[in-house]
């Protein structure tokens, strides 16, 4: 039975965000199996049957209603995992200490993904609660690992398909195109992701005694990451664009109604200019086409004032966004290839390939894309704008490939959310909105001819 969960919706919420279920690191293992622990009380005490299934990483909770034959079967799924906090001193309220300021919550994981997985739980515990039914069969699949590529996901999906059979996903962990603006995204880029390590002399030595003479290892790590592109933003990487589909005329000019453009871009970063591939515009170059990003890079010596040092080794971590119809893996051996090329002698290069996942693209005119922007409309008001996503949630062409099945993406969090970033944020409205999008969402849904 449903209880009659009496906390309000923010304050369950602020109990979610204080676990630091930092999926990437192990010293914040305890904090992320607790959370899982709290995802799956919190399903029960809404009405579903849950289950924390351990895995070589972090548990995956499925929970469920009591299915009911001749019901459509809905496949929610989110992830209860988060980014890393760094660069800590940013924030100004510790980031695993929600705290709420006019209307928004700031917290690690308020946005990504804590408050858009609670609203939908919320949602079917509220209709439990007041119809003592609901129109569709539900399953939610929460995970703790999406962060760092969902490596434990396929294996897992592969082993329950029979219990996860559906008939379709839906998923909010992305944007609205802006603040109340119903929004449909039909699309994920992919990502891959990878290590370069560069090693020089056998230790850092004096950059007088020995500087030029020896090959200085951050010196050829940022050589090799400038050869990614060239001055037009075009990704150097031979191959790199053979397999991206073309964005056709109508999807550019549907594009044109999005708000992203280039004053906006400047108003969310703080660049004074926009820089990227050149003949695209911002919207087109954040989520119609691929791209190549140093996400870290590092070597010799950071701390205060100078050292005349000649580091023996430096860094660098990568990923490449992609598009239908790349695939990370043939990309990562392409990358490969292209840095062992440019790589000068007198250094050892090794290459790590990370986490990946492909691109998604669906139709966002099927009668469950349809069925899921009149849910949007009824939750917001207004037209519903459909868009791609420029992130990526891996597990979703799995979704298509294991269970056969396409994802809904039904973004709740707002494009200044701050996601991955310090001082990240979610407005209670959008949580109460989120629980409303559920109930017209299900409803929408079970009126699908499956
Ligand atoms: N919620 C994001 C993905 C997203 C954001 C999709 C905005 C569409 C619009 C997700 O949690 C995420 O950040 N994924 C990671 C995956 C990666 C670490 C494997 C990403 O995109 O960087
Ligand atoms: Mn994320």
């Amino acid at each position: 039975m449903p209880s009659s969960d009496s906390q309000k919706p923010l304050d369950q919420l602020l109990e979610f965000l204080r676990f630091a279920s930092i999926s990437t690191n192990p010293a914040n293992n305890d904090d992320t199996r607790r959370c899982a622990d709290w995802v799956a009380a919190k399903l029960e005490s809404v009405g579903l049957k849950a289950e924390v299934h351990p895995t070589p990483g972090h548990p995956v909770i499925v929970g469920r209603s009591a299915p009911q034959a001749g019901r459509r079967t809905v496949l929610i799924y989110g992830h209860y995992d988060v980014q890393p906090v760094d660069p800590i001193e940013l924030w100004d309220a510790p980031p695993f200490e929600p705290v709420v300021k006019d209307g928004v919550v700031f917290a690690r994981g308020a946005a990504d993904n804590k408050g858009q997985i609670l609203a939908h739980i919320l949602g079917v515990g509220e209709a439990l609660r007041e119809d003592g039914d609901l129109p569709v069969n539900v399953i939610f699949l929460v995970e703790g690992e999406e962060e760092i590529g969902s490596p434990n996901l396929t294996p897992f999906l592969e082993k329950h398909r029979d219990e996860l059979r559906c008939d379709l996903v839906a998923i909010s962990d992305s944007e609205m195109a802006d603040k109340g603006v119903p929004t449909f995204t039909y699309g994920l880029r992919g990502v891959a992701a990878m290590e370069v390590r560069v090693d020089g002399p056998a230790m850092d030595l004096h950059s007088g005694l020995f500087g030029g003479a020896v090959a200085n290892p951050a010196t050829t790590v940022a050589r090799l990451v400038a050869t990614l592109h060239d001055d037009k933003g075009h990704v150097q990487v031979e191959g790199f664009y053979d397999a991206v589909r073309p964005l056709e005329q109508w999807e550019r000019d549907a594009w044109k109604s999005l708000p992203l453009n280039e004053a906006k871009l400047r108003e969310l970063t703080g660049v004074s200019e926009g820089w990227g591939e050149a003949g695209y515009s911002p919207i087109e170059q954040t989520t119609g086409r691929p791209t190549a990003e140093v996400n870290g890079i590092g070597g010799g010596y950071q701390g205060p004032g100078s050292k005349t040092v000649l580091p023996a080794h430096a860094m660098a971590k990568l990923t490449f966004r992609l598009v239908p119809d790349q695939q990370p893996d043939a990309i990562l051996d392409l990358v490969e290839k292209h840095f062992r090329k440019h790589c000068p002698p007198g250094v050892k290069l090794t290459i790590e390939k990370g986490h990946s996942g492909p691109p998604y693209l669906m139709d966002a005119q099927s009668p469950d894309g349809l069925a899921a922007q009149r849910a949007l409309e009824q939750t917001f008001g207004g037209k519903t704008l459909c868009n791609r996503g420029g992130g990526s949630i891996p597990i979703v062409q799995a979704f298509k490939d294991i269970l056969g099945v396409e994802t809904m993406l039904l973004g709740l969090c707002l494009p200044d959310c701050r996601a991955h970033s310090p001082n990240e944020n979610f407005p209670v409205e959008n949580l109460h909105a989120g629980i409303r999008l559920n109930r017209a969402l299900l409803r929408e849904l079970a009126a699908v001819k499956g």
